[in-house]
């Protein structure tokens, strides 16, 4: 197992963990060091920058950045780094999520979030993109991702089971 750590998870609130922690189990799954935080746009917008400002010369690799609302938190962190942000939408009481799906998707040219399903199906697929994306660097990730695919692709069966 690497010891640097390859992604960052940030949350806009704790209340996003319960969505956040499925990208944890699919990284602890492949075995990728990963740090997790709560970094609030609108409510600790400093720490937003700091955090930001450091992923460079601690060489994170990839972001995966969940909000909810109006959520600027994954634009923003983009908008100071050049490392991948990948966004997930976190679902809301009153919109259901798509406040949180069209504010991060619909990022003006030039600064790129690419944006997931909301909720915990993104929170997965935002673990398996970063893992992608590390598997182009790195071969024993991209071994292991061919692996789950392959498992993933086994496993369907192709007639229903009866009831
Ligand atoms: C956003 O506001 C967070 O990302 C969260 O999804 C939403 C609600 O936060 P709490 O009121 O639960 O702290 O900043």
């Amino acid at each position: 197992m690497k010891s640097k750590k390859l992604v960052s998870i940030i949350m806009g609130s704790q209340s996003d963990w319960k969505v956040l922690c499925s990208s944890k189990e699919i990284l602890e799954k492949f075995k990728i060091p990963f740090e997790k935080k709560i970094v609030s746009a609108h409510r600790t917008p400093e720490r937003l920058y700091a955090y930001a400002k450091s992923l460079k010369e601690r060489e994170i690799e990839v972001v995966i950045a969940g909000a909810g609302g109006a959520a600027h938190l994954p634009g923003m962190v983009a908008a100071l780094s050049i490392v991948p942000v990948i966004g997930i939408p976190i679902e809301t009481k009153s919109l259901k999520g798509l406040d949180s799906l069209l504010s991060i998707v619909q990022m003006p040219a030039g600064i790129p979030v690419p944006t997931l399903a909301i909720g915990k199906p993104g929170a997965i697929n935002a673990a398996l993109t970063a893992i992608s994306i590390l598997g182009n660097k790195y071969p024993d990730i991209k071994k292991k991702l061919n692996e789950f695919r392959n498992k993933q692709t086994n496993s369907i069966k192709k007639i229903p089971l009866n009831d």
